[in-house]
């Protein structure tokens, strides 16, 4: 199978070495190419260049991009689109002046959403979770990970890693699961939150492990959820079985997670909402990404990630959905970049390199996706007829997409 993409009018992303991560001030560079052609076999960019270098080509597909950009699909590596029903009632409560943490302290919350997933078939909740993942493909999307984090039972939890491996298979996106057990402490642990994390330790974690769906942890690090020394203990347990820590932290307080998720060598810290200088110093030098989740702010109206500070500090920035029922129930990673730009000040070039080559080493798949670069897998999207591609952020809540091939395949 080949397909050639011909009169581009400006192909982004463009590398002609391999990246997988840019970093701060290089953030504010987006290479692309005007008048291009982009040429794939299989499921594998194998040439690009200037359409008056398009010579002697032929391919079995051939699309006529006249006016349209095309840029690598947006790799969304914060989400967690496994869950069961809505949380419309407690949006509708935080209209009428609740807080997100007066629901979850009144048992609502990721309790709730944990409730209803326990009562959910796993048939009935793939269902409802592929659809999700088919409307945000819709959207542009080639790479998602997905957490568990609403079961809260050894059952549960299990139940949930097996709906995203179902995903895995039945889907042409890229998924990459990760384990979230420690999202909340269930109700019948309250006063034993050690136990709950005992059978995290001792038995999940384990069982998880010998499935081998996931290669990464995640702990919610906050007040009233796991505290520094809890995170520790469960990283330190989800290392032992290999799993490397992409963890939840300062999304209302900074406790100090940032340093312990560098310290065990974490793929990501996600949220950062509420940041210090501390925090700052402990992600340089470090192979950890900062994520910030712009939609969560949006919806909960908590300060944004203060993503400035990060970049101008030299560090490289990732920005993903946070898709979830509780504090993000949007899986559009088109109004994200907007508001990255929006909200976050990023530049639309800072921010496309967020969504994109910096969202895959978020999900350490930056070797194969998330730029244009001869031999990268071929998930693009192929937008409508656009005169820049600022326009992506600036026309906020539009969709931009046209097209979308997912690694080769058109949809
Ligand atoms: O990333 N902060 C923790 N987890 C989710 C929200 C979960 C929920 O409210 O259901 C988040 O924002
Ligand atoms: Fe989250």
């Amino acid at each position: 199978m080949s397909i050639l993409i011909t009169n581009i009018k400006q192909l982004l992303q463009v590398h002609k070495h391999n990246v997988t991560i840019v970093k701060g001030e290089a953030m504010k560079t987006l290479p692309i190419l005007e008048n291009a052609y982009l040429y794939i076999e299989h499921d594998t960019i194998i040439e690009y260049g200037k359409m008056s270098d398009c010579k002697d080509i032929e391919a079995e597909t051939t699309i006529d991009a006249t006016g349209k950009l095309v840029l690598p699909s947006w790799c969304d590596s914060h989400t967690h689109i496994v869950y069961a029903g809505d949380r419309t009632s407690e949006f509708v409560d935080r209209i009428n002046g609740l807080t997100y943490a007066e629901i979850a302290n009144n048992g609502g919350g990721i309790l709730n959403s944990a409730k209803l997933l326990q009562e959910t078939s796993e048939e009935d909740l793939y269902k409802q979770s592929i659809k999700r993942l088919d409307e945000l493909i819709k959207m542009g999307t080639g790479a998602v990970e997905i957490k568990t984090g609403y079961g809260l039972t050894v059952e549960a939890e299990l139940k949930m890693l097996n709906v995203i491996k179902r995903i895995k298979q039945d889907s042409l996106a890229i998924i990459i699961p990760t384990l979230l057990a420690a999202h909340a402490i269930p109700k019948e642990y309250r006063s034993k939150k050690s136990d709950y994390i005992k059978l995290i330790t001792e038995e999940l974690i384990p069982k998880a492990a010998e499935l081998n769906i996931t290669h990464y942890i995640d702990v919610f690090c906050e007040e009233g959820y796991f505290d520094i020394s809890d995170t520790e203990t469960i990283l330190k347990a989800g290392l032992a079985h290999n799993l490397r820590p992409k963890i939840h932290v300062n999304q209302f307080n900074s406790l100090g997670g940032v340093a312990l998720g560098v310290k065990h060598n974490a793929l990501s810290v996600d949220h950062l909402e509420e940041l210090n200088e501390a925090d700052i110093k402990a992600l340089k030098n470090s192979d950890t990404i900062p994520v910030a989740l712009p939609g969560c702010s949006y919806f909960l109206s908590i300060p944004y990630t203060p993503a400035r500070q990060l970049i101008d500090a030299g560090l490289p920035l990732a920005i993903a959905t946070d898709y979830n029922p509780g504090s993000a129930p949007s899986g559009n990673m088109n109004f994200i970049v907007s508001a990255a730009c929006v909200k976050l000040k990023l530049t639309p070039e800072e921010a496309i390199n967020a969504a994109t080559i910096n969202g895959a080493y978020a999900m350490g798949i930056s070797n194969m996706y998330g730029s244009i670069t001869r031999g990268k897998k071929a998930n693009l999207i192929i937008t409508k007829p656009l005169n820049h591609y600022s326009e992506i952020p600036y026309a906020f809540a539009h969709n931009p997409v046209d097209q979308i091939i997912i690694n080769g395949q058109l949809l």
